[in-house]
């Protein structure tokens, strides 16, 4: 197969939805379709148990099941489809908003009798930002939930999404009998405790007695009325609107029943984007450029603290990744080559001999990457779009063995490196203050720095509210800002000029009385 064809087979797409949604049960069933897993339960939930504050078997559970489900591959009616697993815990959420760079679509998992909840609103709200086609799955449909048309209504209330429903519950619960696929126009009929899929209908014309004998006349007859509601208020499904994220298509199903899942597997196939172009600081990178180039979305520490080498996770977004071939790592300005390009499924490894845009492969990394970092053959390429998003939680970070002060060092830089949390430099008192989205990444760091590289931390306290970039057109305006509020500034890792606000008070404050500084909340703007 050559590169054009190889290309335009691959979609390369994340499942995102609050825990506890279906998103594990949804990512088997789909495996299975795919031939990649033969039984149910072959893909462990990622998940940390709620009640886990600082459950480090829980942790270290997660990361290995994490490095082996990043990427799952599988190939269905010819097309190579690439699932980007995200992690389903918030204190993780950054994790999932970087591998949301490195997708070209998602699908939204939504649990029926719970609506849209809190994390699946942030992570749409990213989607969105980068115009992300999306496509939902409304799931659990054999439960007892909301009513189709009000979960319609919250998707657009609360996600801000436009949607069209592409297929429609006849009864749920108990009454549940299946779904009518508006997308290829056919009735497909539940049965809990049957085969795989249930029967499957053509029935073009709603009006036909047909659709009386199968689901009964009271259900035939609230379908036929709900189906020309939808006629009615929601806009005609166009592909073209779809891709440029406008319109986002809705199914019902169940997936722990496997029912609803073919419908929206096969409509996904037919519909989601192949690779997209990727925008770079220098320009727009097309992904059938001839030369190679990628970026670094992820890095995984290795769970063996002997040997403490890492994973780096690499989206291909231009030309054919070869092994074992010299590579130009533009922030380091060297060339590099890698003899054992990985690719992970369901942890099962395997070496990669080529890889093509669209494809995520892991490189083995003893200390040369960081999150954002580019892979080209020789061209200056920055990849945009994977910030730092301003953290929430705050410590000062104490080193309690004096003996260890280089581990400890080391270790910081190496975990922030891996995108952990983020390190801040304060000027005023020369202390070290680390920022993180969640609660559990202060327990995570400490174990992992004692583990790893057998320095001890301590944590103090500091009160503060939100650290946030700062910008200035005017140098003579920067400067008096930098030495009126010395006290409240610090540098990221970059040597950026960030602003630590003790209050959202205070920071209005600043924003009031500096008109011409503008406060940031992603590093990147
Ligand atoms: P997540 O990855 O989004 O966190 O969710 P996951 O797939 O782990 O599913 C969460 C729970 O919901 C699981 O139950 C799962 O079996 C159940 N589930 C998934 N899809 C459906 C569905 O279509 N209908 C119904 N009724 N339940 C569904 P659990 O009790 O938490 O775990 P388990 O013991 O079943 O594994």
């Amino acid at each position: 197969m050559g590169f054009k064809e190889e290309l335009g087979r691959r979609k390369t797409f994340g499942i995102i939805s609050h825990p506890d949604a279906g998103k594990t049960t949804l990512t088997e069933k789909l495996l299975l379709f795919g031939g990649a897993i033969q039984t149910a339960g072959a893909v462990k939930s990622n998940k940390i148990k709620k009640s886990a504050t600082s459950d480090f078997m829980d942790i270290e559970r997660q990361r290995g099941i994490s490095v082996a489900t990043s990427v799952m591959a599988f190939d269905y009616r010819g097309k190579k489809i690439n699932i980007l697993d995200t992690p389903g815990h918030q204190d993780f959420q950054e994790d999932t908003f970087r591998t949301l760079t490195a997708v070209d679509s998602v699908i939204v998992v939504i649990d029926v009798a719970k609506g849209v909840e809190t994390q699946t609103e942030k992570l749409v709200k990213v989607c969105r930002m980068r115009d992300t086609p999306i496509i939902v799955f409304i799931n659990k449909m054999d439960r007892e939930g909301k009513d189709g048309f009000d979960l319609l209504d919250e998707l657009e209330t609360k996600l801000g999404l436009l949607v069209r429903p592409l297929s429609w519950p006849v009864g749920m619960g108990r009454d549940f009998q299946g779904v009518y696929n508006l997308y290829e126009r056919k009735l497909v009929l539940f049965n809990p405790h049957g085969k795989q899929t249930g029967d499957v209908f053509e029935i073009n014309d709603l009006d036909s007695t047909e659709l009386d004998e199968r689901v009964g006349e009271k259900a035939a007859n609230t379908l036929r009325e709900e189906i020309t509601m939808i006629d009615e208020i929601y806009p005609d499904f166009e592909k073209e609107d779809y891709l440029e994220g406008l319109l986002s298509p809705v199914f019902f199903g169940s997936a722990i029943n496997n029912f609803g899942v073919k419908e929206l597997l096969d409509c996904f196939v037919d519909i989601a984007p192949t690779p997209l172009p990727r925008i770079t600081e220098e320009r727009k990178v097309l992904p059938n450029e001839d030369k190679f180039s990628g970026f670094v979305f992820k890095i995984h520490a290795n769970m063996d603290p002997k040997h403490r080498d890492r994973i780096a996770f690499l989206r291909i977004c231009s030309g054919t990744f070869e092994r074992n071939t010299n590579y130009f790592h533009v922030r380091q300005e060297r060339k590099m080559k890698f003899s054992n390009p990985t690719s992970f499924m369901a942890a099962k490894k395997s070496i990669v001999e080529q890889a093509y845009p669209g494809d995520v492969i892991g490189l083995y990394d003893s200390g040369n990457f960081k999150i954002g970092d580019s892979l080209t053959e020789g061209e200056e390429l920055n990849f945009k779009g994977i910030p730092s998003f301003s953290p929430e939680q705050f410590r000062y970070v104490v080193n309690k063995d004096p003996l260890k002060s280089k581990q400890l060092a080391k270790g910081l830089t190496q975990l922030m490196d891996e995108g952990v949390a983020q390190l801040f430099y304060r000027e005023f008192n020369n202390r070290k203050i680390i920022g993180t989205v969640g609660a559990l990444q202060f327990d995570v760091i400490q174990y992992r720095l004692k583990h790893e590289y057998g320095a001890s931390c301590a944590y103090e306290p500091v009160n503060l509210h939100k650290a946030c970039w700062i910008e200035c057109k005017d140098e003579v305006k920067l400067k008096e800002f930098l030495s009126r509020r010395k006290r409240d500034m610090a540098t990221d890792k970059d040597g950026n000029h960030v602003f630590l606000a003790e209050s959202a008070w205070t920071l209005n404050m600043a924003q009031e009385n500096f008109p011409d500084v503008k406060f940031h909340f992603t590093s990147e703007f």
